[in-house]
C-alpha cells in the first residue's frame, strides 16, 4: 500500500526494517533521512492488532527521533474503534487509549478508511479523518454488471453505508435489525420486510468479522426471495472459517479493499488514498 501511494503521489519513500524478536517483542528502524520532512507511515492494524499498534506507535517514535517535523499515520483499518464508549459498567474505551498511545509516540494527524462510527474522531487528540471505501466497492458491482442492484445495510448502524452504495448502485436501499447482547457478545436480526424478491442484494457493511451479521442477513434474504445475494465491506477481518460459513449461506461473493489484504481484497484503496493525501 506505501508503495504504491508513493508511486501515486510522487512521495519519496522510506524502508523500514522490521523484526519480532523470539520474545514476540517488535523491532523497527527506518532507513533514510528524514530530517525536517513530514513523513506519512501506513500500517494497517488488523491481526495481529496489537503488534500492528506498537509497530506503528514505534515507526512514529524513530521518525520523530530522526528530525520528522509532522507524522501522518494512513491506518487504513483502525483495531478497537469498535469499542468506543462504555457498553456496560467496568468496561474501559478501547479506542481512546489506543490513540492516546499513539498521540504519546508523536502522531500528528490520521487518515483511516470507514470507522466503526465516526463521532469518535472528535475525541482523538489529534486531527483525524475517516474516508469511505463504500462508492468504490459499488463500482466495482456496477462493472461486473449489478446496475440497480439492491443494497442492504444489515443493521441500522450501516444504514448511511447502503445509501452510499445506492447512490452509485442506482437501485434501492434498506437495513434490516441487529440486537447484540452485551455480555454474550450474540447478536440477533429481525426479519423486516423488504422488497427484494427476484432482485439481486449486495449487504454492505463497514466489518466482516465471524461472518454472523452476514450469514443472518443472507437467511432473510433467501426467506424473503432475493434472486442473487453478495457481500461487501470495507474491512475483511473474515475471522476462522468465516467465508466458508457465509458463501454455505448462498452469498455468491464476497468483496473487500485491500484495507486487509486477503482472498476477498478485490477493490484498492490506494488511489483513494493517495488522493486524500493529496488534499490533506
Ligand atoms: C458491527 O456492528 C459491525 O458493523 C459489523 O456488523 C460487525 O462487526 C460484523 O461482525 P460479524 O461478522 O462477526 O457478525
Amino acid at each position: 500500500m506505501a508503495e504504491k501511494i508513493a508511486e501515486s503521489t510522487g512521495f519519496e519513500k522510506v524502508s523500514v526494517v522490521s523484526r519480532i524478536f523470539p520474545d514476540g517483542e517488535s523491532y523497527v528502524r527506518l532507513e533514510g533521512s528524514l530530517k525536517d520532512e513530514s513523513v506519512v507511515i501506513v500500517q494497517t492494524t488488523c491481526k495481529p492488532q496489537d503488534t500492528n499498534l506498537m509497530q506503528l506507535a514505534f515507526m512514529t517514535n524513530a521518525a520523530k527521533r530522526n528530525g520528522a517535523r509532522k507524522v501522518i499515520a494512513i491506518v487504513p483499518y483502525l483495531a478497537y474503534a469498535r469499542q468506543d464508549r462504555m457498553f456496560l459498567e467496568g468496561e474501559n474505551v478501547s479506542i481512546e487509549t489506543v490513540v492516546s498511545m499513539l498521540r504519546t509516540a508523536g502522531i500528528d494527524e490520521l487518515v483511516t478508511v470507514n470507522i466503526h462510527a465516526e463521532g469518535v474522531l472528535t475525541r482523538f487528540p489529534f486531527p483525524a479523518k475517516t474516508v469511505t471505501a463504500i462508492p468504490l466497492l459499488a463500482e466495482h458491482f456496477v462493472k461486473k454488471g449489478f446496475k440497480g442492484a439492491f443494497a442492504l445495510a444489515p443493521d441500522k448502524g450501516a444504514l448511511h453505508i447502503a445509501e452510499q452504495a445506492k447512490g452509485i448502485l442506482g437501485g434501492e436501499s434498506g437495513n434490516l435489525e441487529k440486537q447484540r447482547d452485551r455480555y454474550s457478545g450474540q447478536t440477533t436480526q429481525s426479519a423486516k420486510h423488504l422488497e427484494v424478491k427476484n432482485k439481486t442484494v449486495i449487504i454492505f457493511d463497514d466489518i466482516i468479522s465471524t461472518g454472523g451479521t452476514i450469514v443472518g442477513a443472507a437467511r432473510i434474504l433467501r426467506e424473503q426471495g432475493a434472486e442473487k445475494v453478495f457481500a461487501a465491506c470495507a474491512h475483511g477481518l473474515l475471522v476462522g472459517d468465516a467465508e466458508k460459513r457465509i458463501l454455505d449461506a448462498g452469498v455468491e461473493e464476497i468483496v473487500s479493499t485491500d484495507s486487509i489484504p486477503g482472498k476477498t481484497s478485490k477493490v484498492s484503496l490506494a488511489p483513494l488514498l493517495s488522493e486524500t493525501l493529496k488534499a490533506l
